[in-house]
């Protein structure tokens, strides 16, 4: 079964948009294995929009790579990236038309999916640019999910509607594995921390076999690339990460991995943070924030397994604050006997036994990412 665990890998839209090309994908394939991004779990390198020619095939009316990008084919590619121990992931659109303006899948959805099993395709990302008038969502999600189950090859479905119609509610069932909940991530601050918090309340609908996808990461990215804005630092970057991964999203690095700082490295491959991300219970978080009037004083609580918990302390504001957690609200009852053991993930430091309050301070847009243990006091 796929994505018991939420999907981690990379996809190439947030660095390179429309520059992409065979030789990119092998050096970004090359690199994933290099700088041990591979050995940490990202194992599907997906080729987003802007692959194919303007127009299908007259003849077979079939998508074809465009041979500019992609001189010897795709399956050049993707016997590759299969070489190096990874996993080849490919775009389409449920429109007539994708976001970038190349064929879209509607109507040709068992030929493509066949085309994309051809190509030696494991991962299909599936956009919702251009869909006809009147056409309902939901069933060109119903549509893509039968093709791929019917094309002879494993491939995980990546479902991309940017949280239309309720998405959460059933896209499950229409056979995705993973799927975005909101419109595209831009690179700064603000857009990873309002995409993570619109998605707190969703984590419900989040669970083995199907993941609630808050969009390919930014870390790392420092500005450059097809996504935009200023950028961020590298503290911006970890709490980016560490709501990715406490949360429970999947893990889609979006910088140009052949090119990452030591810090990117070591964030993206820091092996406690993508651990409490492929936690096997797969939980979502609860929302025990109790800050009396900042909106920007976050605390989430997340039940791991083997009886462990993760503890993340978040700080959006710009300046240094005092992050409130009653245990409280976690679920520990007063004189029960119990409190939170608590170590944290960057810096080792151990604290507890914490019966009822902690308040840490953490610096402006930093976090602190504790896994605890309730012991006996
Ligand atoms: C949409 C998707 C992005 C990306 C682009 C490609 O905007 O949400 O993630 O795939 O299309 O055109």
């Amino acid at each position: 079964m796929l994505a018991m665990t939420p999907p981690m890998g990379y996809n190439t839209w947030n660095t390179f948009g429309t520059n992409i090309s065979a030789d990119l994908i092998k050096e970004t394939a090359d690199a994933m294995v290099d700088e041990g991004l591979l050995d940490a779990g990202y194992k599907y390198l997906v080729i987003d929009d802007c692959w194919s020619k303007r127009q299908r095939d007259p003849v077979t009316d079939k998508i074809v790579p465009d041979e500019n990008k992609f001189p010897k084919g795709m399956n050049d590619v993707s016997d590759y990236v299969h070489a190096k121990g990874l996993k080849f992931g490919m775009y389409s659109c449920a429109g007539v038309r994708t976001c970038a303006d190349y064929p879209g899948s509607f109507d040709h959805e068992f030929l493509d999916a066949e085309t994309f099993a051809e190509y030696g395709c494991d991962f299909l990302k599936y956009d919702f640019c251009f869909k006809p008038e009147g056409i309902d969502g939901p069933l060109l999600y119903r549509r893509m999910g039968m093709a791929l189950k019917a094309c002879g090859r494993e491939i995980l479905f990546s479902a991309c509607n940017w949280g239309s119609d309720n998405v959460g509610t059933w896209i499950r069932a229409a056979g995705a594995h993973m799927y975005r909940s909101t419109g595209d991530i831009v690179d700064n601050f603000n857009s990873a921390k309002d995409i993570a918090l619109s998605q707190v309340q969703n984590y419900c609908y989040s669970a083995p076999g199907c993941f609630n996808d808050m969009d390919m990461l930014t870390v790392g990215m420092y500005g450059k690339g097809n996504v935009g804005s200023s950028g961020c630092n590298d503290t911006d970057y970890k709490t980016q990460f560490s709501l990715w991964c406490l949360f429970g999203s999947p893990l889609m690095i979006g910088c140009d991995v052949r090119k990452m700082t030591p810090a990117t490295k070591a964030l993206l491959t820091n092996r406690d943070l993508i651990a409490l991300n492929q936690d096997p219970e797969c939980r979502g978080v609860i929302n025990v924030t109790t800050h009396p009037w900042s909106n920007d004083l976050k605390v989430f609580f997340r039940h791991l397994s083997n009886g462990e918990y993760a503890i993340g302390f978040f700080n959006f504001s710009d300046h240094d604050a005092v992050v409130p957690f009653y245990t409280f609200n976690a679920g520990l009852v007063a004189g029960c006997g119990r409190a939170l053991q608590l170590k944290e993930l960057f810096t080792g430091e151990e604290v507890g036994p914490i019966k009822d309050y902690y308040n840490p301070t953490v610096a402006s847009h930093d976090c602190k990412i504790f896994r605890a243990q309730v012991v006996r006091v």
